[in-house]
Parts: structure tokens; C-alpha cells; sequence
């Protein structure tokens, strides 16, 4: 019976955040990363959402998924390791080991899978993990579960993750970790210094470029596409569930390094694979990607166009490259209120507050996507005039 004592006060806890206004999670939408969804029949702008190229509601992406169902069905109903590995999961692999520039890649069912699995396949008793703070959550969790001496630097600082290398003993083997976008603030990390520090303290660099891949770069092939720096980390992780329309993740690496995640990582070994319509539904992204570099340049304008819009209305944002663009609030209070607001005018975003970012430092978090057109835009922001002044934030 006590077991379940916390369930019920945490129940009670999250009314009494509903009464307040300050429960912006588990709403439904219908659909949810369309330009203009629906919730409860009302129509809402969506400022919310990670589908950042607009690929998951993208014509040739949807067709190519439901020709891939109708072929192979709707799964595969086993482990990539015994029957579930399909022609398309392989030849997605081999796509994305170009798209990356490395040898080989594996793809696991989930970007979580894909941290957490590749972090305690590879490391383990004797090794170090240095892991920057603001990592996301799938390499926390990763960080828990192994084995290894877990070492966390202050976020993108590099004389702290200096001090943390040049105390390891020389017989230890490290693993730096770091999200390439961190995705709150949508920020970059300092991919550059943490390769130099690797070179220099011989350690392997994992980069998480969940909110990079297919949103920064030149052609959109991410984070070290845009430091110029492809093919200079030992593994590349990211996820399908932003820019790539669907759900799952990938590594790619060194071939004898993707063998051992394939043979080794328990999350890839005792989860079913994912559905090979997924894996279709990534080629065609891809193709996409390739094929219609206006998505990138129309991803780019927007997220210029709302970031101008804001600024000029008077908001505080913090500089990024990415098409996350950060509202500094500040109270929790007021950021909840401004979510409110924007929810009852017709748009959605997610406010962010503490411990996803320091205390009193919240914010809301606006992500664009390319298939948001001007009227839209224009709508959004006009709310977020509307919105601000009542609350007195602009
Ligand atoms: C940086 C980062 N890594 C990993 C993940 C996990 O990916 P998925 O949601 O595809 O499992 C996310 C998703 O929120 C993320 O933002």
C-alpha cells in the first residue's frame, strides 16, 4: 500500500498546478508537429514543436512511410539482433555513415536508447566519463548506469573540463560527452576546445547532436558541419525524433566500434527494432534534405524573422544558431503566465524553468519550423506583443 503513497500526493501536488496554471505537459494535439494543430477543437499555432524542417508532415516523407507500411508492415516485431533487421535498416545505416562521415553507423529505437546504450556499452570499471552539466537527461542516465568513474564540468567550460582531465591517472581511458546543441537555450557546444582537449589528454569525444542534425551547417549535416569539424569526433549520435521526422536514434563511428554497440549495447540487443516504415521515413528526410536546400533557407529566414519580430517587441532572447530561440522570463511565475496567455491567444510554446535551467533564469522556449508560413509567423508574434504587455514583461 505505502508504495503507492507518493503516487497519490504527487496526483494532488500536480491539481494544485493545474489550478494554478502551471501544468503545460501531457496536452493532446491533433495533430502535433503540424504548423497549425488542434487542442480540445481549438486551433493553435505551433511554436513547440522539434520538427524543425517540417518533414514529418513533409508529402514525399509521409508517401515514402506509407508505402514502406504497406511492403513491410508495421513492424518488425523482434530485436535488430535476431529476425528485426530489414534491407532498410541497413541501408539507412549506410546513408547515415555518409551523411555523418564516418565508416560505419548504427541505428537504435530511440535517441534515449542510442545515449544511454552507447555510453554503457563503451565504458565501464577503470574509465572516466566526462560529461558537461547541462548534458541531456539520455546521458545523465547513461552516466548512472555505468560502471566507469562519472567526472560532470561546468557547462561548456573548458578550463573545467582541463582540470578534470589532468587529474585522471594515466592508465585510465576517457570519454568526453557532450550535446552538440543543448536543447533548452539551443546554445552550441565548444566543440572545437573539447577536441583539443581530447588530442591533448588522448580521450574519445561523444557529441549528442540530436538538435543539430538537419538544422545547423551549411547543407544541415549538423554541429561539426558547422565548426567545420566532420569526421574529427569518434562518435556522432543523434535522434530522428527533431529534424529527421519520426522516432529513433544513430551512432556513427569507427565499423569495429559499431559492431561492438550492435553486439554489446543492451538497450539495441533486448529492445525490438524499430519499424522499417521509421527507417523509410529517414531515407526520405534525407533525400529531402539533399534535394530541397530552400527547407534549410526557409528554416533560417523564419527563425530570422521571429527572432528580429521579438527583439524589436522588446523581449530579452539569448544569442543562438539554432532554430531554438530562448525568451528570457526570469520568475517561474511570469513564465508560466506568459505560456498561459499565449495558449489562450492561439499559440504554443514551452515555458522552461528550474532545475531544466538555473533558478530564476526561466524562459520560454520557441522553436521554428520551416513550414510555418509568414501569416503565421506574423499571427505568433502579434500574440506575443499582446501577451508580453499585459504582463508587463515588454
Ligand atoms: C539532446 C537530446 N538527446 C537525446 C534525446 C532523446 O531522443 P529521443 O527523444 O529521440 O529518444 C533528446 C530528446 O529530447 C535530446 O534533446
Amino acid at each position: 500500500m505505502a508504495l503507492f503513497d507518493k503516487c497519490d500526493e504527487f496526483s494532488r501536488w500536480i491539481e494544485s498546478l493545474k489550478e494554478r496554471r502551471e501544468f503545460f505537459y501531457l496536452r493532446e494535439f491533433d495533430p502535433a508537429a503540424s504548423p497549425v494543430v488542434s487542442m480540445g477543437g481549438k486551433k493553435l499555432i505551433m511554436l513547440g514543436s522539434n520538427n524543425y524542417l517540417g518533414l514529418a508532415t513533409h508529402p514525399r516523407v509521409v508517401e515514402a512511410t506509407a508505402l514502406a507500411v504497406r511492403e513491410y508492415g508495421t513492424g518488425a516485431c523482434s530485436s535488430r539482433v535476431l529476425t528485426g533487421t530489414t534491407g532498410l535498416h541497413a541501408r539507412l545505416e549506410k546513408r547515415l555513415a555518409e551523411f555523418k562521415g564516418t565508416e560505419d553507423a548504427v541505428v537504435f529505437s530511440t535517441g534515449f536508447m542510442t545515449m544511454m546504450g552507447t555510453i554503457t556499452a563503451l565504458t565501464g570499471e577503470g574509465d572516466v566519463v566526462l560529461s558537461d552539466e547541462f548534458n541531456h537527461a539520455s546521458i545523465v542516465e547513461g552516466c548512472r548506469l555505468t560502471g566507469a568513474e562519472v567526472r560532470v564540468y561546468r557547462h561548456n567550460d573548458m578550463s573545467d573540463l582541463e582540470e578534470k582531465l589532468a587529474s585522471c591517472e594515466p592508465e585510465q581511458d576517457k570519454l568526453i560527452v557532450t550535446d552538440g546543441v543543448f536543447s533548452m537555450k539551443g546554445t552550441l557546444a565548444n566543440l572545437p576546445g573539447v577536441k583539443k582537449l581530447a588530442d591533448e589528454y588522448d580521450a574519445r569525444v561523444m557529441v549528442d547532436d540530436a538538435h543539430g542534425t538537419g538544422a545547423i551547417g551549411p547543407s544541415g549535416r549538423g554541429t561539426l558541419e558547422h565548426f567545420g569539424m566532420e569526421g574529427e569526433v569518434d562518435l556522432i549520435c543523434g535522434t530522428f525524433s527533431k529534424s529527421l521526422g519520426t522516432i529513433g536514434g544513430f551512432v556513427g563511428a569507427r565499423s569495429d566500434v559499431v559492431t561492438f554497440l550492435k553486439l554489446r549495447s543492451r538497450p539495441f540487443i533486448f529492445s525490438a527494432s524499430p519499424p522499417p516504415s521509421s527507417m523509410a521515413t529517414v531515407l526520405a528526410c534525407l533525400d529531402v534534405l539533399e534535394d530541397e536546400p530552400e527547407l534549410l533557407a526557409r528554416l533560417r529566414e523564419n527563425t530570422a524573422f521571429v527572432k528580429e519580430g521579438l527583439s524589436e517587441l522588446g523581449f530579452r532572447l539569448e544569442e543562438t544558431v539554432t532554430p531554438i530561440i530562448p525568451v528570457l522570463i526570469g520568475e517561474d511565475s511570469k513564465t508560466f503566465q506568459m505560456a498561459g496567455g499565449l495558449e489562450d491567444e492561439g499559440v504554443i510554446v514551452n515555458p522552461v524553468v528550474a532545475p531544466a535551467v538555473p533558478p530564476d533564469s526561466s524562459l520560454i522556449r520557441v522553436s521554428v519550423m520551416a513550414s510555418l508560413n509568414t501569416q503565421e509567423l506574423e499571427t505568433a508574434l502579434e500574440k506575443f506583443g499582446v501577451v508580453g504587455r499585459r504582463l508587463g514583461i515588454i
